[in-house]
């Protein structure tokens, strides 16, 4: 298959990003028209550098995806001048799983790893990642913060050296994450999940994303002066809980403007096995307190307002850290030759269905931000040393929201890898044959930059081909049909049903079928149960119509699940 047409920017594109006001002095029709870089002409760009940005546990609560809440006025401006993509998605909604997934650029069925407790390497297959992709071609490659889960699932060093030229970086006061380290209103310190707090009261006087986004800006510099093309990738922690930020961004969120979420009760036709009982949160000080009835709550509503506004707070926390990054990124004039991804790792429901975590195949848990800015594509390669980033302080200017020109596309994680190796001018890894266990390297998605505005804002697109209409992939593991302790999080070996589920423009279809972990097969005719939602009439997948479609089938025709993962083929060796 011949690579996928590779859009010029253009200039309605340039002015749908130049819609935000602070954007300086917006780009005029007649500017561009005798700009003499014109912009996306020698695209792909050899020897563009990667600035990889990645937030932990961050659905798109963000101006920029529309949310009027949410105060992000950085990643904003990141979006103003980027590709914004509104329905991107995890492949599992869960940390190790999900950063494994995309950085192999393999569905989790090929990783084997929906837990936390293997390394893809000796466990499923040799994979090559992004990183080492880009290493092997001659970029420094570093890790700063959260990118790969640390533990088992990355050998206990981030992949290092495989994945990176240097010894990933991890924040020393990451390691007070989970201890008493929140002043509760009795005067004593807890292990909360709420836990605002004034940063010189910690243990090192600083938080995790601090540092991270310190030694992040330390290695642009270090980056600038030896003049190699970099793959710095930064992972905040955050807005993950427990939600331990700078107390200041409270003021943010007056708790009386924090709504709750429209759909709050676990709906009536929901299969138990899609159920999960937040047990992580359960965990904290401060919910024990609230002895919650097992496995479905309630939280109060008072307390669900504070969770919602920690953790938005959370988010604008971020978003400081980001716009302080990107600020970096102008300093060191490294703007105009730097491509900037922004996404998360999956999303977290807040009070939706009931549940307030990740650990589902719904929307909420699924659906990331993920944005692209490419120098000469989304916005015209700048002078080096102007300003693309100006700082944006949260609480003085709001954020702008609304943005028009996003992709509508449904697109997933597993494609950053081909999307980012062909804007920056690398081989396109070839797609993967089923099964791909032996095959160092190849994706099991494809590049995004097909999806990327063509000239004019049209259909239009480089090659004369029709783009397809791609859908979006999840599976979340269960350990059985009701909710259990476990239920959040089992074991590769207490696996007994796993939930496919499809998303596409209009619906999003999971089947839960019945999982054999010692040979990782599905039993196809062992359904343990299914969801349909509509997402025109039910954005919020609050209306379960699976039954109501069935007709005598097995699965409804509407699902083609199996067709479409052949999931016989993916899941035996
Ligand atoms: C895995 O691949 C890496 C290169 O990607 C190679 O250095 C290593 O030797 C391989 N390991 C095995 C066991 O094949
Ligand atoms: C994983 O780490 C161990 C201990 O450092 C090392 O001996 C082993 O070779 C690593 N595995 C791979 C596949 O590199
Ligand atoms: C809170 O809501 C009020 C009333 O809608 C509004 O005027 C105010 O600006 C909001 N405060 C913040 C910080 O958003
Ligand atoms: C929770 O239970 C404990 C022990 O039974 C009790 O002391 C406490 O008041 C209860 N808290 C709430 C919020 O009901
Ligand atoms: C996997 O194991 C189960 C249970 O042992 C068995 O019924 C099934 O046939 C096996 N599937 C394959 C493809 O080996």
């Amino acid at each position: 298959m011949p690579p996928a047409g590779i859009p010029r920017a253009a200039s309605l594109w340039f002015l749908l990003g130049a819609f935000c006001v602070w954007l300086g002095s917006p780009m005029s029709a007649a500017a561009l028209a005798d700009g003499g870089q014109r912009p996306g002409r020698d695209f792909p760009h050899r020897g563009l550098n990667i600035l990889f940005v990645i937030a932990d546990d961050l659905r798109p609560a963000l101006g920029s995806y529309g949310d009027s809440l949410v105060k992000s006025p950085n990643i904003d401006q990141l979006a103003s001048k980027s590709v914004v993509f509104q329905n991107a998605f995890a492949q599992q909604a869960v940390c190790a799983p999900s950063r494994v997934s995309f950085l192999t650029s393999r569905r989790p069925d090929s990783t084997r790893l929906y837990d936390f407790n293997s390394y893809w390497r000796t466990h499923a297959g040799n994979y090559t990642t992004l990183p080492q992709y880009f290493k092997e071609n001659g970029y420094i490659t570093v890790s700063v913060g959260k990118i790969f889960h640390p533990g088992i699932s990355s050998n206990h060093s981030d992949d290092y050296p495989y994945s990176w030229s240097v010894l990933a970086f991890h924040p020393s006061s990451e390691k007070y994450e989970n201890t008493k380290v929140c002043k509760g209103k009795d005067g004593k310190l807890h292990a909360n999940l709420i836990c605002p707090v004034d940063v010189a009261e910690m243990p090192e006087a600083t938080l995790p994303d601090i540092q991270s986004t310190e030694e992040a800006i330390r290695w642009l510099k270090t980056l600038k002066r030896i003049k190699r093309n970099f793959f710095l990738a930064v992972g905040y922690h955050k807005p993950h809980i427990p939600f331990r930020y700078p107390r200041k961004f409270l003021k943010l969120y007056p708790l009386e403007n924090v709504t709750l979420a429209p759909d709050p009760a676990v709906p009536k036709k929901l299969p138990s096995v899609a159920y999960n009982p937040w047990m992580d949160l359960r965990q904290r000080e401060d919910v024990a307190a609230l002895n919650l009835s097992f496995p479905y709550g309630p939280i109060p509503k008072h307390f669900q307002r504070k969770i919602r506004q920690s953790y938005f707070a959370s988010v604008s926390y971020v978003d400081t850290l980001v716009g302080k990054l990107l600020d970096a990124l102008d300093e060191t004039e490294l703007s105009h030759n730097t491509v900037v991804v922004f996404t998360a790792d999956h999303g977290w429901s807040l009070g939706e269905h009931g549940e307030w975590a990740k650990y589902s195949n719904f929307d909420v848990a699924t659906r990331v931000p993920l944005m692209f800015y490419v120098p000469g594509v989304t916005t015209q390669i700048s002078d080096p040393g102007e300003k693309v980033f100006p700082f944006i302080d949260p609480f003085a200017q709001d954020s702008c929201s609304g943005l028009p020109g996003k992709p509508k596309e449904m697109v997933e994680l597993v494609s950053l890898f081909p999307t980012l190796a062909e804007l920056a001018g690398l081989a396109v890894p070839p797609a993967c044959p089923q099964p791909s266990f032996h095959v160092p390297l190849c994706s099991e998605g494809k590049s995004l930059v097909q999806y990327f505005p063509s000239s004019g804002g049209g259909q239009e697109s480089h090659g004369s081909k029709r783009k397809e209409t791609p859908v979006a992939f999840s599976q979340y593991p269960r350990p059985g049909d009701t909710p259990a302790p476990n239920s959040d999080l089992p074991l590769l070996q207490d696996i007994r049903v796993m939930g496919y589920s499809l998303r596409t423009a209009d619906y999003r279809c999971t089947i839960w079928f019945g999982f054999n972990p010692n040979n990782f097969t599905i039993d196809v005719k062992d359904i343990h149960g299914g969801e349909l939602y509509f997402e025109e009439s039910d954005p919020n997948e609050d209306h379960n119509r699976y039954n109501k479609v069935l007709r005598g089938s097995p699965i409804p025709k509407l699902c083609h699940l199996v067709d479409h993962l052949k999931l016989g083929s993916t899941s035996v060796q």
